[in-house]
């Protein structure tokens, strides 16, 4: 036994003595204290010997083992100090390697804004299914089935089961889907509602992208009347867009909102004058209106006592009323040169 050990421990300081790097070390750790190494094949045999050679062979292999432990220890260091000694200077006033570092997404920067904004009139961010049944997302609205106005929401179906009550499920094509709910979550008002999220409309141009995002506001109380509605959009765009622009309400009709408007901004170029890039000095931001007595009585609250508001913008489309953005496809084209410039 002593004489394997020693023939064992022998091989191995030739093994260390030539090796060169950190990585045929790993090798050679594998060759010495492996399943397949020497040492253990040694080990095995100690079955064959008698009950008294036993423990003396037993710690002859313990002792060769340390040995070549040391041995192998002793080669690492001396290794690592070798690769150290040839990094002969490091040059501590050489400009450092800037780490670049990555933003949110405009998209998301512009929820993070909205979310805050309007948190500060106490509307709470709330969130409800982006597949949902026809229910929410139209009858509930006041859009049966079958009725022509539902045909601008251009609505991607998707195969589901059908319910008695609530029909079959969409994409959501609005946030409006979430009005309904939320009467249904709080039961009681008051409610103050902020719902931003996803929307899928089968449309592509420079102003749409198939998937999109709108972020929709609910406020029901009693007393609730349009100049909350007109001074809830004032506080929105001074902060969101700066104080030079302006808000109006014109006309328009939803079957959800009675009376409706189409909200419009100024323009930034012309502040309101009309020039080559607005027309008629106004933008269009989004839909609203006071909340339709058929929409609170589906959310089974009586309009003979509570009334309330609701608006529904996209973000792509207020992002690029701010930032000038020509085409909001670029939005989700992942081109870094776009992104990184916000
Ligand atoms: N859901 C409407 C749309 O997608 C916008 C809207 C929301 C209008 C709430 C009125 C009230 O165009």
């Amino acid at each position: 036994m002593d004489k394997d050990a020693e023939k064992i421990i022998k091989e191995a300081q030739e093994k260390l003595e030539n090796a060169t790097d950190l990585e045929s070390l790993d090798q050679i750790y594998i060759e010495l204290f492996g399943k397949n190494s020497d040492l253990n094949k040694l080990t095995k045999k100690i079955s064959n010997l008698s009950k008294e050679q036993r423990p003396k062979a037993g710690q002859a292999i313990n002792k060769a083992k340390k040995r070549l432990e040391k041995l192998f220890e002793e080669t690492k260091s001396k290794l690592i100090t070798y690769h150290l000694s040839l990094i002969t200077s490091v040059d501590v006033s050489a400009p450092g390697k800037k780490t670049e570092i990555g933003h949110l997404h405009l998209v998301s920067q512009a929820i993070e804004e909205i979310v805050e904004i309007f948190s500060k009139l106490g509307f709470f961010l709330q969130s409800y299914p982006e597949i949902d049944w026809d229910w929410y997302a139209f009858e509930s609205l006041n859009m049966p089935k079958g009725h022509p106005a539902r045909d601008e929401w251009e609505t991607f179906f998707i195969k589901s089961p059908f319910h008695p009550k609530l029909g079959s499920q969409v994409l959501t094509p609005h946030t409006s889907n979430g009005q309904v709910r939320e009467m249904q979550r709080l039961k009681k008002p008051p409610i103050r509602m902020i719902n931003i999220a996803r929307c899928y409309r089968r449309q592509i141009d420079v102003s749409h992208t198939p998937m999109f995002h709108q972020f929709e506001g609910l406020l029901i109380d009693k007393k609730v009347s349009i100049p909350d509605l007109k001074g809830t959009f004032d506080f929105f765009t001074a902060n969101f867009f700066g104080p030079n622009r302006q808000t109006r309400l014109r006309p328009h009709h939803f079957r959800f909102t009675e009376p409706s408007f189409e909200v419009d901004i100024t323009c930034d170029i012309c502040e309101g004058i009309g020039c080559r890039m607005c027309k008629s000095g106004w933008l269009e931001l989004g839909g609203a209106g006071m909340v339709h007595p058929k929409v609170l009585s589906a959310g089974n609250i009586d309009p003979n006592v509570y009334t309330g508001f609701a608006f529904g913008w996209g973000i792509e489309r207020t992002i690029s009323m701010k930032t000038k953005i020509p085409d909001i496809r670029l939005l989700y084209q992942s081109d870094i040169r776009f992104l990184e410039q916000f």
